[in-house]
């Protein structure tokens, strides 16, 4: 299939997700551009990671999640019967809120992923690869053979980074990735992302709306109704939602009198 630079990245349509009979979030339509940063943002509860997760079929791995709707990516819906959720979990990588380095070495983190995904290269440089585009190349190369766990939480994180890159994603969702970390290894992963999405989507949930203002270039924002069901509030470049939302709610969200 012909990839059309100019087709979304991944989009949603009439997204719906339950949790048993809870109807966690609704009626998500939503389109992400290939090569930016797309910001969720929102108060707890109101479904973001939810969301993040359905773009690689990871609600799959909790059995009372249910989904309808469309998840569209290159055009095909990736909760069509045919569809391998390994493979799209190949092209949508995923960074989670805690650093989770296997309890390997530096290299073995690395490896071992695309070992699994197949890759026959040589590795010693597809590593030193990915660990240079994560930025932790420097800090790293002298102990690539130590353990992981013991590296610094950013440096957990940018190696998670290092991990998810090696597989040649198209898109990174990173669901809170700087929560864990101090201001200074925060900042770090916030220049790693703008350097990332020349070759990358990216996808970040965060509750840090100076984060959001100053990384992302397109903003989500998601509300909570009556029921505790989410749904897609306002959407749109982030410029535009912090200085001109449309929305009383967003107005209120963003500017710290409401979550
Ligand atoms: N595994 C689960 N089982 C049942 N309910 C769930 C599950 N995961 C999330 N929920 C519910 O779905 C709703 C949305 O949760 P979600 O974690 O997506 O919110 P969030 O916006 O990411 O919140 P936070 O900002 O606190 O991370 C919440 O009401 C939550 O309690
Ligand atoms: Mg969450």
């Amino acid at each position: 299939m012909t990839v059309v630079n100019s087709t979304p990245a991944i989009e949603s349509r009439q997204l719906n997700i339950y949790y048993g009979k809870f109807h966690a979030v609704r009626d998500v339509n939503l389109s992400i551009e290939r090569n930016k940063i797309t910001a969720m943002i929102g108060p707890s509860g109101c479904g973001k990671s939810t969301v993040l997760r359905c773009f690689n079929r990871m609600n799959d791995l909790i059995p009372i999640a249910r989904t309808e709707g469309e998840v569209l990516f290159n055009g095909q819906n990736i909760y069509a019967d045919t569809v391998d959720p390994v493979q799209v979990r190949r092209h949508v990588g995923m960074v989670f809120q805690k650093p989770n380095p296997f309890p390997k070495s530096i290299y073995e983190n690395i490896a071992w992923g695309a070992k699994i995904n197949g890759f026959v290269g040589n590795m010693d440089e597809l590593v030193e690869e990915s660990l240079r585009d994560a930025a932790l190349w420097d800090e790293v190369k002298d102990k690539l053979h130590q353990s992981a766990l013991g590296l610094s939480g950013g440096q957990q994180q940018r190696l998670c980074i290092a991990r998810t890159i090696a597989v040649k994603p198209d898109i990174i969702l990173m669901d809170e990735p700087c929560s864990a970390l101090d201001p200074i290894a925060t900042l770090k992963i916030e220049d790693l992302m703008r350097e990332l999405v020349e070759n990358y989507t990216i996808i970040i949930v965060t509750h840090n709306m100076q984060q959001a203002a100053r990384v992302s270039d397109y903003t989500a924002f998601f509300m909570v109704d009556d029921s505790r069901t989410g749904h897609l509030m306002e959407f749109g470049p982030t410029k535009e939602l912090f200085t001109k939302p449309k929305h009383k709610q967003t107005e209120d969200y963003i500017t710290g009198r409401f979550g």
